[in-house]
């Protein structure tokens, strides 16, 4: 197929869509009462993983059309030179890989094979020095073992390893705490620092760049704390301070040893990177034993999303929908509800991977796109979300298409506690669908129902089904991209406020370039400065 003509607007399968679209009148519940398989054909199940998708505003006919949409789009062929290492990120000439960091063992030759070997080493020094701090073998500048680590980073290089850390808190080391810094708000760091031990504390400073100026800033405060409190000249070449970086030159420059800089490719993207050496957090945490289980569950999804039929593939039933509210019903966002406190961090996470892949408004060939992109995505933990933005969602104006997401095991748990939070969301979903007619002078009591939503099931929170759920999501974001025709694997939407905040802090000069407004902004926040 030759892609670089691909316009899916101008597919049969996309004005069949349209015209579905416009004249629209499904109703869940009807569909329910006039095909008895709905539940078995809305459904798909790999692994340990069960995704209901029957509560969706779709039937057989849409279904077939958004198959078909897949089916017309460079799907197959994009997923063959992402896995194959071809450069699809082609605004920045990279490959994109993170699928080859979940890989053991393989078939690869050639380049493959080569960045497979570098990918072992890789993994090999992040269990030497996770296992080191675990066994308290890794020593600070006073001989003693380490019960702190902060991981200061931003973006990729902090929500991946944060939510691992939450979501598999069950393993987490009984003597080691993980603290995450991402903001530039100094109150954040120093009052984390404050509760600290210096002489017990590592520093890890995750950034792929290693030119983030939150991250920077961080650490070079960072750094002056443990200098005060350990009365050291040169902190950064100590044992308290670990890199992780794609661009070793820099951290070199900071001044980091060579043996405490773990590296990875630039070929692994930031919101991509919890699988590399950014994991290392996690290692130190769960255990690398964990940690590796995470990339065979990633790994798992990966090979079912490059085998499954597109019928029955799961990322590829998450992206049809997406696309289907998005392009065609035109609802603007999606909310992630999931029914673990252990998952609180997933809205957030997924936030960033799917607004940051698929916030795009031009094509891959740089043409304006004349339909809708990524939705917005938020959402929280229920039943908290239930107490604080469930009645928008039952009554509102909006429609908001949901993923619901949830154990069914939680050994964490008590068994009386996890039957009311599954209750909870089984009974969400289903009021949401059917909602609850009332009598016109009571309109207040009214549930217009038919509010759509998927729920996934996963066995049990291991760190394997944690993997496959991110990776899941993962391809989810690149199914849509692909048939979106977008870059996924860029951002250059970040780049203009970051030169602007740069100029900002760097150099008065720059505020030359400023709008009136921005400038009596700045001019009021300087004057008011105690
Ligand atoms: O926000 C832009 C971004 O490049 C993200 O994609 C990335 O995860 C984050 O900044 C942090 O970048 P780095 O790891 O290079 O510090």
């Amino acid at each position: 197929m030759d892609t670089s003509h691909y316009m899916p607007n101008k597919t049969e399968a996309w004005q069949n869509l349209e015209r579905h679209a416009q004249k629209l009148s499904i109703d869940v519940c009807h569909q329910f009462k006039v095909d008895s398989e709905r539940s078995q054909m809305f459904s798909v199940e790999t692994n340990e993983l069960f995704l209901d998708y029957s509560k969706n505003l779709i039937d057989r006919a849409i279904w077939a059309d958004l198959i078909a949409l897949a089916k017309n789009s460079p799907l197959q062929e994009m997923k063959r030179s992402m896995f194959s290492g071809k450069k699809i990120n082609t605004s920045e000439n990279r490959a994109v890989l993170h699928t080859l960091l979940r890989k053991d063992n393989g078939s690869e030759v050639g380049k493959l094979d080569r960045l497979l070997k570098k990918v072992k080493d890789q993994k090999q020094q992040i269990k030497k020095v996770s296992d080191r701090i675990r066994s308290g073998s890794w020593l600070g500048v006073g001989g003693k073992p380490i019960t702190d680590v902060v991981n200061i980073g931003i973006g990729g290089s902090d929500l991946g390893p944060r939510l691992a850390c939450h979501a598999l808190i069950e393993f987490s080391h009984p003597t080691i705490n993980i603290h995450f810094i991402g903001n530039v708000d100094g109150a954040e760091l120093l009052s984390t620092l404050s509760k600290l031990d210096p002489q017990r504390t590592l520093i890890i400073i995750a950034s792929k760049t290693f030119k983030t100026l939150e991250t920077l800033m961080n650490g070079n405060t960072a750094m002056k704390w443990l200098q005060t409190h350990l009365n050291i000249r040169d902190p950064q070449r100590t044992d308290h301070l670990i890199a992780v970086t794609a661009n070793p030159k820099n951290a070199l420059k900071y001044g980091v040893s060579e043996s405490n800089i773990l590296q990875f490719s630039d070929w692994v993207g930031g919101r991509y990177s919890l699988w590399s050496s950014i994991g290392i957090s996690i290692a130190i945490s769960a255990g690398y034993d964990r940690f590796h289980e995470m990339l065979v569950g990633a790994h798992e999804m990966d090979e079912h999303f490059l085998n499954a039929p597109i019928e029955k593939n799961m990322p590829v039933a998450l992206a049809l929908l997406s696309v289907w509210y998005s392009s065609f019903l035109r609802l603007e966002t999606h909310a992630i509800i999931p029914y673990c406190e252990r998952l609180q961090l997933l809205p957030s996470y997924l936030q960033q991977l799917a607004m940051e892949s698929n916030g795009k408004s031009v094509t891959r060939q740089g043409q304006p796109l004349d339909y809708p992109t990524s939705p917005i995505i938020w959402g929280q933990t229920g039943t908290k979300g239930q107490h604080a933005f469930f009645q928008l969602l039952h009554q509102g104006t909006h429609t908001v298409p949901i993923d619901f997401i949830a154990a069914c095991n939680d050994m964490l748990s008590t068994p009386q506690h996890h039957e009311a939070l599954i209750s909870n969301m089984l009974a969400q979903g289903s009021a949401l669908m059917k909602g609850q007619s009332a009598d016109p002078t009571e309109m207040h009591l009214h549930y217009r129902g038919n509010n759509p939503s998927s729920t996934l099931l996963i066995d049990k929170l291991s760190a394997k089904n944690f993997g496959a759920l991110i990776a899941l999501y993962e391809h989810k974001v690149f199914v849509e991209g692909c048939i979106w025709n977008i870059n996924s694997f860029d951002q250059w939407g970040v780049e203009l406020g970051k030169t602007m905040a740069n100029g900002m802090v760097s150099s008065a000069g720059s505020l030359t370039n400023l709008d009136a407004s921005t400038l009596s902004l700045f001019a009021h926040q300087q004057a008011k400065l105690a």
